[in-house]
């Protein structure tokens, strides 16, 4: 028996594939190549959003962002994308069907500074915004708010410029712990969730978003409208 197999063999709606050691090296590669280009994408959101809340703390003493958080989609739950997209299993396909492999969430103290921190990054001239989908405005029926947006973003490789999708969920603290516990839910009941668990979230979001509102009156009250004027320098 050989301790490295000479090819790999795998059954296709075609039949079997056979694939060498080469060829499989080749199809890793390029497979890393392409999810190279979303964690670049990441980058440069990421840049420009740490620049946004650096120079706000500096010029207005006042930071709008809690968190941020990255991630690029790994490759099991990118295939079971495809999959239940029916997107076609090419490079290209993945491309022009799957707009959220770079993900970035911005988690910011109140829903004002949500739109604020969309509006500062989607204006900037190399920034192309491709989606809008404004779950504040119209929260889903479950109770999900958030504000996503789907930007490209452009990076310069050594073979020129490629745009990067992006996608860019704002939301604010109460928001974002409402979806990280909906979501450890859905997943827990597979997607099945009880109806009275249901109805407790559509509560529980209802609640997180009174204290959004609160919380803004009360900032408001103690700062004024912020963010708090330009401090003297
Ligand atoms: P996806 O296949 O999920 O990308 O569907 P879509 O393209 O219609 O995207 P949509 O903009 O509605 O949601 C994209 C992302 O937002 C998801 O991958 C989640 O991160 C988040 N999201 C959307 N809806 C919910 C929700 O009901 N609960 C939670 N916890 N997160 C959600
Ligand atoms: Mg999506």
């Amino acid at each position: 028996m050989e301790a490295t197999p000479r090819a790999l063999s795998v059954l296709t709606d075609d039949g079997i594939a056979t694939f060498s050691p080469e060829q499989l090296r080749v199809m890793r590669d390029e497979f890393q190549g392409f999810l190279l280009q979303y964690q670049f994408g990441l980058r440069e959101v990421e840049t420009k959003l740490g620049i946004l809340r650096d120079e706000f703390q500096l010029m207005h003493d006042y930071n709008p962002i809690e968190h941020i958080s990255s991630r690029v989609k790994s490759a099991d739950s990118l295939v079971d994308k495809v999959v239940r997209k029916g997107v076609e299993p090419t490079f290209e396909g993945i491309r022009t069907g799957i707009m959220d492999i770079a993900g970035v969430r911005v988690t910011t103290s109140f829903t004002k500074d949500a739109y604020r921190l969309f509006d500062l990054l989607t204006q900037q001239d190399d920034i192309t915004l491709r989606e809008v989908k404004d779950y504040i405005a119209t929260p889903k029926g479950n109770g999900y708010k958030s504000l996503h947006a789907i930007v490209s973003v452009p990076v310069f490789l050594s073979s020129g410029r490629v745009e990067v999708p992006v996608e860019v969920q704002f939301r604010t603290i109460a928001m974002d712990f409402w979806a990280s516990l909906e979501h450890k839910i859905y997943y827990k009941y597979a997607g099945a969730v009880p109806d009275g668990l249901l109805a407790e979230l559509k509560d529980a979001a209802e609640s997180a978003a009174l204290l959004d509102a609160r919380m803004e009156r009360l900032h408001h009250e103690l700062h004024g409208p912020h963010p708090s004027p330009v401090r003297a320098v």
